[in-house]
């Protein structure tokens, strides 16, 4: 009886494949014991067919709508960012202390929520667990997870200070079915790292299969198929699925700091970043860090036909990106860095009418599959099929209210996405010289000084003019600064020498 009903269910299962025009995924299925196929069955039971195929269509521009943004014009119909809507850390450095003060009352209120987007691969690092979980060598060997944790400590207890009152920034932490447990594990060992538990909330986004270049599902094995997640644009349609928004109405938040894993330098629910977006009104900003090498490989925020969106390098001819400026920046120098802030309300539109209008970019890609006709594991060597993705910058496109806002790169932004061996960019070696001049630096504003093994004076070389440069090893503890505040007050020696760690506060 039992076996009969499976044996329905396979062949419903299988019709519906086919009718989809994917039954080749079951191509294996006779050769599968009982618990694989209770395990290909499961994948593909929750799977819309339909929907995958719509979205191959619209991704690859035959489906109407406005597809990927590759028309040809682009460059002329591109406008940068105008000086009203643009807050400046450097350029308007007399209005920081009112965002800042603005911001630390939301967050004192907790009207302020952090959102991590932790639900990426991180195929390039090749690590195989989450890279929050990655420790880039730095002397106190904190992870990701860990040095923001803390900053979030460290800001809370910084608003309660002002503020005199008691205050939570709740932590929403997107991942994905690949990052899920292990991320969960992960802090539940570090105890949430002096976090309440309740206010560290983790959710889960989709996931999409890996398609030929035909549209055709890829089979990762003979009995699952290649699933990849949906992009770090997976955000939206996983806030609607797990009734987030609807869990931050119920905590009072009405500010959202959405931002990326990688970041070592991130500064976590940045209150002038808040500040700056509350004064101006906006209900979606982009922190952004100046573009100064036009062929610099990033994504800039502008305006096409009036609306704001970011602009990949490869969209643009190099003409366009080499323009500049009256005063001789690059005209389009808005350089996008994951970095966003959302009101709820914002959000909410989003998730309830805006999200299903967006679409899927394509990213070709070397995917390891088995082959439908020969069932051999094959490892390509160039891209043979397609991921598709949505990005957190998609609804920058809905918004009545953009700002944008620009910060130092070097105060604020140092990615880790590549294994120190694959190349010299945007690897755990530059993260950590990043974070280690930063705090260096900091030292030094505040008066500070280094000395050598002999109490000698070190020079002040604030930043490391290239990565070969080794920075002293200072490192501050995110519980004494969160940005640069106070180090010079902290407990533990005065001064630090170059070649001793430095490391003030507890763990
Ligand atoms: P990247 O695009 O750099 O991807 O993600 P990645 O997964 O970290 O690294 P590669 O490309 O596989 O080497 C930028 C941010 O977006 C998140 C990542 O976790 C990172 O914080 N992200 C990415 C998601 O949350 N979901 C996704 O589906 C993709």
């Amino acid at each position: 009886m039992e076996a009969d009903g499976a044996a329905a269910g396979a062949a419903a299962l299988g019709q519906r494949l086919a009718e989809g025009g994917q039954g080749h995924v079951l191509r294996f299925w006779p050769e599968l014991g009982a618990e694989a196929r209770r395990a290909l069955a499961a994948e593909l039971r929750d799977m819309d067919v339909a929907e995958i195929n719509r979205f191959f269509r619209r991704a690859r521009g035959d489906g109407g709508g406005a597809a990927e943004v590759t028309a040809a014009g682009l460059d002329a119909r591109m406008q940068p960012v105008p000086r009203d809507v643009l807050g400046s850390a450097s350029r308007d450095r007399e209005l920081l202390p009112r965002w800042e003060s603005r911001g630390l009352a939301e967050i004192a209120g907790s009207r302020v929520a952090a959102l991590l987007l932790a639900g990426g691969q991180g195929t390039r690092l090749g690590v195989p667990y989450p890279k929050g979980m990655y420790d880039v060598g730095l002397p106190s060997r904190k992870t990701l997870f860990h040095l923001q944790a803390q900053r979030l400590r460290r800001l809370q207890q910084l608003a309660e200070e002002q503020h005199g009152t008691h205050c939570n920034i709740p932590w929403y932490i997107m991942t994905s079915g690949r990052t899920m447990e292990s991320t969960k594990e992960f802090f539940v060992k570090h105890h949430y790292f002096g976090l309440k538990k309740e206010n560290v909330i983790f959710f889960q986004q989709g996931m999409l299969p890996a398609l030929g270049f035909d549209g055709k599902i890829l089979l990762e094995e003979k009995g699952k198929v290649a699933m990849a997640p949906d992009g770090n644009g997976g955000l939206y349609r996983a806030l609607g699925a797990h009734g987030i928004v609807e869990d931050m109405e119920r905590r009072g938040v009405q500010s959202v700091h959405v931002y990326c894993v990688d970041n070592i330098l991130v500064k976590v629910a940045d209150p002038r970043f808040i500040g700056f977006c509350l004064e101006k009104g906006a209900d979606c900003g982009a922190k952004v860090v100046e573009k100064t090498n036009p062929t610099e490989p990033v994504g800039v925020v502008c305006r096409v036909d009036g609306v704001y969106q970011v602009v990949e390098y490869s969209e643009i001819s190099l003409a366009t990106a080499q323009k500049r400026g009256p005063d001789g920046r690059l005209l389009f120098n808005a350089g996008n860095i994951a970095n966003h802030y959302f009101t709820t309300a914002f959000l909410k539109d989003v998730v309830n009418t805006y999200e299903p209008q967006l679409q899927h970019h394509v990213a070709e890609k070397k995917i390891p599959h088995v082959d439908i006709t020969t069932g051999q594991r094959i490892q390509p060597e160039k891209p043979n099929g397609i991921k598709m993705e949505k990005f957190v910058f998609d609804i920058f496109q809905f918004s009545k209210k953009f700002v944008v806002y620009e910060v130092l790169r070097e105060d604020e932004f140092s990615p880790l996405k590549n294994a120190d061996s694959q190349n010299g960019k945007d690897n755990p070696t530059t993260a950590r010289h990043a974070l280690m001049s930063l705090h260096h630096c900091w030292v030094l504003n505040a008066g500070g000084h280094f000395v050598d093994e002999n109490g000698t004076r070190i020079p002040a070389i604030p930043r490391l003019k290239d990565a070969n440069d080794l920075p002293i090893q200072c490192e501050i503890s995110p519980l004494i600064s969160y940005g640069g505040e106070g180090p010079c007050h902290c407990p533990g020696p005065p001064f630090w020498s170059s070649f001793v760690r430095c490391i003030t506060g507890s763990t």
